[in-house]
């Protein structure tokens, strides 16, 4: 079933027609007869989202075969904010949008002794050394951010055309945004698989290849865990469990000219069961660098 994309405010449709065309989504004129604001602007956008939980909870009735504890419904929303994830859940998550100017990335950044200190050590970031990164799963692009905005050149790779979108979505915003641009001119964003970037890189010279190789696939969760929320529960949702992890790291060695650096949960194994030279441990995630070494 094809998702839909619903746009919020009439001023944006074009953009939003765009979009959807892109991702072979269904676009909902969602805006209502007049421009709202405010409480009334959520009033409206709370009554079209419960109406359509309705929908889907009647329809799911009716396919009792369907097992629906792991789905997360839901639809993209366009508004004044951009491109978004929104899952109909009952409460309503906060929708994922990729938000550069969020003020929790903006903390991570500002503090000293935080994870975005963490993710740049681990990098190499240090002394005002700023290397050249290629970011093989960007995601959402948090990482990447904290990267370029200590002044690393950052590279990112999505293969999943929706994350794509709104990495791509974000990124055209902080471009438009006289605090964010100059951060957003160091990133570069493929859409692409990052095993044909890894492989395409290999055949250049290695001062033209990054420095560093950052991995963080998606590690599999089988259950709905509470720790997770809900609003990432639909990200996860979309992008699976990186099954073919495993393979992005002997190509990513061979690349990197300095290190490879792979984000896992704190208790996870080794991806593809190599030990790393060093691991940096932090409370629910740790870092593990690898050198460099050429393909067998
Ligand atoms: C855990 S998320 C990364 C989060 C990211 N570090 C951040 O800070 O937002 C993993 C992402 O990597 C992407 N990914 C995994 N394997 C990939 C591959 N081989 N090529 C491109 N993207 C990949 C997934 O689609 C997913 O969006």
């Amino acid at each position: 079933m094809s998702l839909a994309l619903y746009c919020l405010t009439q001023a944006h449709a074009e953009l939003a027609q765009e979009q959807a065309q892109r991702l072979g989504a269904i676009f909902v004129a969602g805006w209502p007869e007049q421009p709202l604001a405010g409480r009334e602007q959520n009033q409206h956008r709370r009554q079209l989202f419960a109406g359509l939980q309705t929908r889907i909870t009647e329809a799911n009735d009716g396919n009792s075969q369907a097992d629906h504890t792991d789905s997360a419904e839901s639809v993209l929303i366009y508004d004044e904010h951009g491109l978004a994830l929104q899952t109909l859940e009952k409460p309503l998550p906060g929708p994922v949008r990729v938000d550069f100017a969020d003020a929790s990335l903006q903390r991570r950044i500002a503090n000293g002794h935080g994870a975005g200190e963490a993710v740049a050590r681990a990098c190499g970031l240090r002394k005002g050394a700023t290397p050249r990164v290629l970011d093989a799963t960007a995601g959402l692009g948090r990482d990447s951010w904290i990267l370029a905005s200590l002044g690393a050149q950052v590279e990112m790779v999505e293969r999943v055309p929706l994350v794509h979108a709104l990495l791509a979505d974000g990124l055209r915003r902080a471009q438009q945004s006289a605090q964010l641009a100059g951060t957003a001119e160091r990133l570069i964003l493929h859409a692409d698989d990052a095993q044909s970037v890894l492989r395409a890189k290999l055949l250049l010279p290695p001062e033209a290849r990054p420095e560093v190789v950052y991995l963080d696939p998606m590690f599999p969760h089988r259950e709905k865990s509470a720790k997770v929320k809900k609003d990432m529960w639909a990200f996860r949702h979309v992008v699976g469990s990186d099954e073919d992890a495993d393979a992005l790291l002997a190509l990513a060695r061979a690349v990197a000219t300095k290190r490879v650096v792979v984000k896992r949960p704190r208790i996870a194994p080794d991806l593809n069961g190599d030990e790393p030279h060093q691991r940096m441990l932090g409370q629910s995630s740790r870092f593990d660098l690898y050198t460099p070494r050429a393909l067998s």
